[in-house]
């Protein structure tokens, strides 16, 4: 048991640079960790079992670097990768930390401000192939408005299809075979972020030039701040074939944008989401986009990605044991679970159906029993 709770590379986790390099500051008060080396934190992720690392571009590369910093940063980063065998399987772009952006990136109203934040996009393309990153994740951050009079979001969903159909233009010409991953955020930093759920982004995918580049990144955390189920969400991706990455953290409804360790809140939901993603064999990475309490030091910062990790893995092995489990499998018949995998129809099957409505309404799915079991095997009785 204690060897299937240990991370290996296998189980594909990745963490952001920025997440484990978090330093604590909050909205109300200031750093309270220290700057960490992009270089230990590989070392350190490596030592804890993880397979890769993300990054923003600038959480490598300081926005400020000449292209001789640049490169220099380059070849000592890849030599920890090299060392450690890590990976990098997703890159992205900071396009809400500068100045520039305070009115909008690819959806600014100035055409100035578009053309610099899809100039930057496209650097962080670059950097992303070099290490060879297959996902490219898009999170409009700035991407929306506070004042709703200075914005016609109409204009700017024609100039956000139009900043994602440049960089898969970009992709295509330089032959990198990248796939872009949107995030949706329904707000925070701004009041309202376009794009705001896993629904609206699937649904602007279909307007692009390049459907088939573009999928989605969706944030445990973000689908939660709208009261929505993630794992709802990351279905329905499933379901589309558009579940190119996931941010998996943790968050309470109704609170700000929490970013927690994996499972630390709503764990039954997280249960459901790892349980998901082990039955459907999806093959992407395990990314955890989260970062460690404020009132942690160096040393809590590995707790908490130790953390996500382990909670994932006891979540699939729970995954395992409710598929293994005599009594909720019975329970499940009960509910019918399986026969939903039946089709309703063809239409004669359905014109020609013998239906007893009274006994249809009378029968019962023994959801208080199937949903206790469930509690049970969670809480450790089981
Ligand atoms: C947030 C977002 C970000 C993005 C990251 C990758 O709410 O801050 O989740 O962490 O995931 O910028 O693009
Ligand atoms: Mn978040
Ligand atoms: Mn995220």
């Amino acid at each position: 048991m204690s060897d299937q709770l240990t991370p290996r590379p296998e189980h594909k986790f990745t963490f952001g640079l920025w997440t484990v390099g978090n330093q604590g500051r909050d909205p109300f008060g200031h750093e309270v960790r220290p700057v960490l080396d992009p270089v230990d934190s590989v070392h350190h992720l490596a030592e804890l079992g993880a397979y890769g690392v993300n990054f923003h571009d600038n959480d490598l590369v300081p926005h400020t670097a000449t292209p001789a910093e640049r490169d220099a940063i380059v070849t000592r980063f890849r030599a920890a990768l090299d060392a450690t065998g890590m990976k990098v399987p997703m890159a992205t772009c900071n396009l809400f930390s500068l100045p520039v952006f305070k009115e909008g990136a690819f959806t600014a109203n100035d055409p100035d401000v578009r053309r610099f934040a899809v100039r930057k996009a496209l650097a962080a393309i670059d950097l992303g192939a070099e290490f060879g990153a297959e996902i490219f994740v898009m999170w409009g951050g700035r991407e929306g408005v506070e004042a709703d009079a200075a914005k016609d979001v109409r204009h700017a969903l024609d100039r956000y299809k139009e900043a994602v159909d440049l960089c898969c233009e970009y992709i295509r010409e330089q032959g990198y075979g990248m796939r872009i991953a949107l995030e949706p955020k329904p707000n925070e930093p701004r009041g309202d972020i376009l794009l705001p759920t896993v629904g609206h982004a699937l649904a602007f995918i279909g307007a692009l030039e390049f459907p088939e580049m573009v999928g989605l990144n969706p944030e445990f955390a973000h689908e939660t701040m709208s009261g929505l189920s993630f794992t709802h969400g990351v279905a329905q991706a499933l379901w589309h074939d558009k579940l190119f990455h996931i941010d998996l953290n943790a968050q309470r409804i109704g609170k700000f944008d929490q970013d927690f360790r994996f499972g630390s809140e709503g764990i039954r939901d997280a249960f459901y989401l790892v349980r998901l993603l082990e039955d459907s064999g999806w093959a992407g990475m395990r990314h955890f986009d989260a970062h460690a309490y404020r009132t942690e030091d160096a040393a809590g910062v590995w707790d908490f990605a130790l953390g996500c990790m382990r909670t994932y893995l006891i979540l699939k092995d729970k995954a395992e044991r409710m598929r293994t489990d005599t009594e909720i499998q019975a329970a499940l018949k009960v509910a019918k679970a399986d026969l939903l995998a039946e089709p309703t129809g063809p239409l004669a099957a359905v014109q020609k159906a013998t239906l007893d409505e009274a006994a249809l309404a009378a029968q019962g799915y023994g959801h208080e029993r199937l949903d206790q079991l469930v509690t049970e095997l969670l809480l450790g009785v089981r």
